[in-house]
């Protein structure tokens, strides 16, 4: 059966976020270094994309890095940089035949050079697509989100546009 056509399924969230946690946990329990958890956990990330999908999930996201992450060692930062570019890199494809719109918030001016051109590239490639939105958050922080909504709502109020 279709899954739009599985009653179970009609009542479904609009969206979903999820924050990717505990990967270094698991990795501890399977006596593997964080590093793997974090590639096991990017690797969960395609399954639940698809799922998302098949499903009608509009939106799905993904609360990837946030802005405390940075102070983790260089290594693991160097480690979840390179997932990250992988991740885009090999999942555009995907993206582009599923229709989905790759989108990211947070203050991702600070990722690499390399990983934003490729974020900035896959979110322009994907631009056109509206049946679901991947939003993927990095260097985010919850502060930052509710003053960069501050500024936004400030800014419109100057344009003259009530809300
Ligand atoms: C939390 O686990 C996870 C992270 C800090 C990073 C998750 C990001 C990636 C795997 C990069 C790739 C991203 C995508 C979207 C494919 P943790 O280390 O805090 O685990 P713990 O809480 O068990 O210590």
């Amino acid at each position: 059966m279709p899954p739009e056509s599985r009653s179970d399924l009609k009542k479904l969230p609009q969206h979903i976020a999820i924050i990717m946690d505990g990967n270094g946990r698991w990795a501890k329990t399977q006596g593997f270094p964080r590093v793997e958890g974090h590639r096991r956990g990017s690797e969960n990330v395609d399954e639940i994309v698809t799922a998302c999908r098949e499903i009608g999930i509009r939106y799905l996201t993904l609360y990837a890095f946030s802005m405390e992450n940075w102070a983790r060692p260089k290594d693991e930062i160097t480690a979840l940089m390179a997932l990250l570019k992988e991740f885009l890199l090999s999942k555009r494809e995907k993206l582009i035949k599923n229709e989905i719109r790759l989108l990211s918030i947070g203050d991702v001016e600070r990722l690499p050079a390399d990983v934003l051109n490729v974020l900035r590239e896959t979110e322009n490639m994907t631009s056109n697509f509206d049946k679901m939105h991947l939003v993927l958050a990095l260097s985010y922080s919850s502060r930052d989100e509710i003053v960069r909504a501050v500024h936004a709502i400030l800014k419109e109020k100057e344009r003259g546009v009530e809300g």
